[in-house]
C-alpha cells in the first residue's frame, strides 16, 4: 500500500511547481524526471488535480517506488522507464501528441544517492557506477579506467569546474585500475589536497559530478529534452525546469531565452534573416528559488534553481 514504501526523496519546490505550471483542471501533464513521484503526487492531490499525469524516468528502480507511491491515482498516471531526450516517441506510444505542462526535475533522487552500489556517493565504498539507466553499457568504472588523460581533463574541467582538472586527471590515469568511489575520492584528495574550499564542499565533488554528467550523458539529454518538451506544449502550457548547478541552469536559460526571441540573427547582420519566431515567453527572467525554511527542513534543496516559460 502507498503509506507502507519507503521514500527516501523530499520534492523541492512543490508549492511554487504547482503555482508555476498553472494546473488546469482534465489537463494532461508530463513528469520528465518523476523519480520517487514526489511532484507528481502533489500535482494529482492538487484543487484541479489533472485528468492524466505521465512520467517518465531512466532510472528502473525508481519506479517501482513511484508506482506505489501513485497507487491512489493509479488510473490517472502512466509510467515509462526512458529517457526525456525521447519523450515524443514515449508519450506518443502512450497515446499522446500535447500536453498542458511539463516538468524537468534534473539532478539525482535521493533513492540513487541513498541506495547502496549505485555509485554515485563518494562517502561509501561502491562499485564505481553512477548510471540513472542501469541497462546502459557505459558506466563510471569504464570511464575512470579507459579513457586518455586529456579527455578526463576537458570532462573535469568543463562538466566539474574543477580548476585542478590537470592534476586529478593524472593522479587518475597513475593509479589505474580504480573499482570503487571511495578509493576515487582518496585519489582526487591525495591530488588536489583535502583543504575544502571557501563554500565547504568536498574535494572529489567536482569531479564525482563531472564523471556522473558523461556517463549520463546529461547536457545532451537535457537539450534534447527541453526542445521536444516545448513542441509538446500545448498553446499557454507551461514549462517548469528545475536544475541543481550552474552549467545546467545555463542551458536551460539559453534554450529558453533563444526560444523566446523573434530573431536569432547574429548582431552583425542588419536585417533579419533568421526567420526565427518566438514560440515561448519567459514567465520571469529572475531565477527562483527555495525558501529558507525549505532549505532549513531539506537541505538538499539549497542549490535549486526554477526557471517557467509558457508556450505561444
Ligand atoms: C531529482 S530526481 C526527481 C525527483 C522527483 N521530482 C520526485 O519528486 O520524486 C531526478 C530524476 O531524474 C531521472 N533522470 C535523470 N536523467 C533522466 C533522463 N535523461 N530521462 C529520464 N529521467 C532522467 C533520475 O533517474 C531521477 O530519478
Amino acid at each position: 500500500m502507498a503509506g507502507a514504501i519507503k521514500v527516501e526523496h523530499v520534492p523541492v519546490m512543490k508549492n511554487e511547481i504547482g503555482l508555476g505550471l498553472e494546473i488546469v483542471k482534465n489537463g494532461i501533464y508530463l513528469d520528465c524526471t518523476i523519480g520517487e513521484g514526489g511532484h507528481a503526487l502533489h500535482l494529482l492531490q492538487s484543487k484541479n488535480s489533472p485528468k492524466q499525469v505521465l512520467g517518465i524516468d531512466l532510472d528502473k528502480f525508481i519506479l517501482k517506488t513511484t508506482k506505489e507511491r501513485l497507487e491512489n491515482y493509479k488510473d490517472k498516471v502512466c509510467l515509462s522507464h526512458g529517457n526525456f531526450a525521447n519523450l515524443k516517441t514515449i508519450i506518443g506510444k502512450m497515446g499522446y501528441e500535447k500536453v498542458n505542462g511539463v516538468l524537468f526535475d534534473l539532478g539525482l533522487s535521493s533513492f540513487q544517492i541513498e541506495k547502496p552500489d549505485r555509485g554515485f556517493s563518494f562517502s561509501k565504498t561502491e562499485k564505481l557506477d553512477m548510471r540513472f539507466n542501469t541497462n546502459q553499457i557505459i558506466d563510471a568504472e569504464k570511464i575512470v579506467n579507459n579513457y586518455p588523460e586529456s579527455n578526463l581533463r576537458e570532462i573535469i574541467l568543463k562538466f566539474g569546474e574543477e580548476p585542478r582538472a590537470n592534476k586529478i586527471a593524472k593522479s587518475i590515469v597513475q593509479n589505474r585500475p580504480i573499482k570503487d568511489t571511495y578509493t576515487l575520492s582518496k585519489i582526487i584528495i591525495k591530488a588536489i589536497g583535502k583543504q575544502n574550499n571557501r563554500k565547504g564542499i568536498h574535494p572529489a565533488t567536482k569531479s564525482f559530478q563531472a564523471i556522473r554528467i558523461e556517463v549520463n550523458k546529461e547536457f545532451q539529454n537535457i537539450q534534447e529534452g527541453l526542445n521536444q518538451a516545448m513542441d509538446v506544449l500545448e498553446k499557454s502550457g507551461r514549462l517548469a525546469v528545475i536544475s541543481y548547478h550552474s552549467l545546467e541552469d545555463r542551458i536551460v536559460k539559453n534554450i529558453l531565452r533563444n526560444a523566446s526571441k523573434q530573431c536569432v540573427c547574429p548582431d552583425q547582420i542588419p536585417e533579419c534573416i533568421c526567420e526565427h519566431k518566438a514560440s515561448m515567453k519567459v514567465i520571469s527572467n529572475k531565477i527562483i528559488k527555495p525558501t529558507e525554511s525549505e532549505i532549513k527542513e531539506n537541505p538538499r534543496s539549497r542549490s535549486a534553481k526554477l526557471r517557467l516559460a509558457e508556450k505561444l
